[in-house]
């Protein structure tokens, strides 16, 4: 058995402990945070962000926070000290035989990853989202509650899109697009900047 380190104690951070815990795979979870906090829910905050270093060689991690370039920034500085990051699959999710999915990435209850769908290393795929076939989601995304995703949709990396948005089939999404809650893309978003709306449309600065 191993141990867990998970970075980031907030509320996803304690959502992704209790399907690392459904694993059956680690004798111990905890976290570390910057925040001048001691527990997660019921998991341990044992130190800050820059002690990882003490926990690479005897633990997985995982990078629980939900803004992706913050998420991206310790992803990667973990890796240069050859941290290991597991990818963690809600047992009630449904991943396709045929879908991959890189490194460092969470898949939460209720998600559906379909045919030859591909997902880049650290992407969250939030709770009852969908990302439909041969759907290619870059690295670092961040891809909501309840978000669908319809067939050979691509988005481009740390692309963000929001809470119980659609995107219809065949459409491209930038790298670092933000699309709203409730959005409805229709046409590709080719400049990056928040759209939101039904169709998504650009929001004004
Ligand atoms: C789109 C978004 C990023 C904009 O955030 P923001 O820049 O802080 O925008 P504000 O909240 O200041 O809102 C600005 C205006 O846009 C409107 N607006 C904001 N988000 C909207 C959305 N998703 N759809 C439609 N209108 C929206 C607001 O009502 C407001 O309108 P008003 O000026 O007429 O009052 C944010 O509202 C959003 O949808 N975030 C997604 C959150 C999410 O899905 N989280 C899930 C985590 S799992």
């Amino acid at each position: 058995m191993k141990q867990l380190c998970i970075i980031g104690a907030g509320g996803h951070g304690k959502v992704v402990a209790e399907i690392a815990e459904l694993q059956n795979k680690y004798d111990a979870i905890f976290f570390l945070d910057d925040a001048n906090v001691e527990w997660c829910g019921e998991y341990r905050v044992v130190g800050t962000v820059s002690e990882y270093i003490k926990h690479v060689k005897t633990c997985d991690f995982v990078v629980a926070i939900g803004n992706n370039e913050n998420r991206k920034k310790i992803i990667e500085q973990l890796l240069k000290a050859n941290a290991v990051f597991p990818t963690l699959i809600h047992p009630c999710s449904t991943v396709s035989k045929s879908a991959k999915i890189e490194l460092g990435c969470v898949v939460m209850a209720g998600a559906i990853v379909n045919a030859d769908a591909r997902i880049g290393r650290g992407t969250i795929l939030n709770t009852c989202c969908s990302v439909d076939h041969d759907n290619n989601i870059g690295k670092y995304c961040h891809i909501s509650v309840g978000a669908h995703l319809a067939g050979t949709v691509e988005v481009g990396d740390c692309a963000f899109i929001g809470a119980g948005a659609t995107v219809k089939n065949n459409v491209t999404i930038c790298t670092n697009a933000i699309v709203g809650a409730g959005a409805v893309v229709l046409r590709d978003i080719t400049e990056s900047g928040t759209y939101i709306g039904v169709p998504a449309k650009k929001m004004k600065a």
